[in-house]
């Protein structure tokens, strides 16, 4: 009788993924609340075939050097920082990730931010709840406008194209920075290329949507931040490690920018006494712009999907590392 391959999920996800690897593979689900410690993954790679990823799993060079028999990683995230690519490529193991299904609820929450962060809804949450809601106050909780401001986008990828197409709804002037420039997307969305720069100093709200890499990291450091207009609003529904936090908690605290609004932060989780928490004027939420039911269930299917194809020695249908199939 064959026998199943052997595959590690690193925590439990929507049935309909875990379903379809339970068909075909013997599973091994880590149940804990929280994300196997390092020691956990380095105990159960080396008798894996495959390992199905959260973005909260160091699969670092480490990690995978003890997978010795491992032929898939899939990592249920679009992002895949976490996983060291080029030690897997270098093994010849295809890296799956999940882009394009949560695009969307993604563009929405990076515009519920906006919303949230320019018409101070947590404050004004806050305020009902702690009793003080007396009155109609002419001057009370004042936000700024969204409709027809000025929208910078940092990286024009499929997300940050979804942000655009919101933004024109809502008859806003849209400056995207990009490393490649879109000139299909500037025509057909009526969006404007900017240097970073640029963007950063017309910007009234300046929306993050690259991905992260040692290029990107801190990209939004202290000199962006201070480049930014006092009015601004910063947006971070990308990777936390994107802005430097030290510098940002300056300029919330300082009074450089007015508002930011994070999905993402660094480091993440932030602890409760954390500096970024006693700022009003700083939205926090603990990184779920892709949380519907509809996406992580797409999501969790696509991460089995790219698994199986991994074990069946396909071509992943998403694959994070296609150069890998070039150096085989
Ligand atoms: C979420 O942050 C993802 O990368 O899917």
């Amino acid at each position: 009788m064959e026998t199943k391959p052997l595959v590690f999920v690193t925590r439990r996800i929507p049935e309909e993924g875990l379903n379809l690897v339970r068909e075909a593979c013997t599973v091994r689900l880590w149940e804990g609340e929280l994300p196997p410690p390092k020691d956990v993954l380095l105990r159960e790679v080396p008798a894996c075939d495959g390992l199905l990823s959260l973005l909260t799993d160091p699969i670092d060079a480490e990690v995978i050097a003890a997978g010795v028999r491992l032929r898939v990683i899939s990592q249920m995230a679009v992002g895949v920082d976490n996983i060291d690519l080029r030690a897997a490529t270098a093994r010849g193991i295809p890296v799956g990730h999940t882009p394009g299904v949560l695009t969307e609820a993604t563009a929405d929450f990076t515009f519920a931010l906006l919303m949230a962060a320019a018409r101070r809804i947590p404050e004004g949450v806050d305020y009902v709840r702690a009793g003080k809601w007396r009155t109609w106050e002419p001057m009370g909780l004042l936000g700024v406008d969204v409709w027809g401001a000025t929208l910078g986008i940092v990286g024009l990828g499929r997300i940050g194209t979804a942000v655009a197409r919101r933004a024109r709804g809502f008859a806003m002037r849209i400056l995207y920075y990009d490393p490649t420039r879109r000139p299909e997307l500037e025509a057909e969305l009526g969006v404007e290329y900017a240097e970073l720069e640029d963007l950063l100093a017309q910007a009234d709200f300046v929306t993050l949507h690259c991905p992260l890499t040692p290029q990107t990291r801190h990209l939004i450091n202290e000199a962006a931040l201070r480049r930014m207009k006092p009015t601004a609003i910063l947006v971070n529904a990308a990777r936390g490690p994107v802005v430097d936090t030290g510098a940002l908690i300056r300029a919330l605290s300082e009074g450089w920018i007015r508002a930011a609004a994070l999905d993402v932060t660094d480091p993440e989780p932030l602890p409760p006494d954390h500096p970024l928490l006693s700022l009003p004027n700083c939205v926090v939420v603990p990184h779920i712009a892709s949380a519907t039911v509809s996406t992580r269930n797409r999501m969790a299917r696509i991460a089995a999907e790219n698994l199986l194809a991994g074990l069946r020695g396909q071509r992943l249908p998403y694959c994070a590392n296609p150069e890998v199939y070039r150096e085989l």
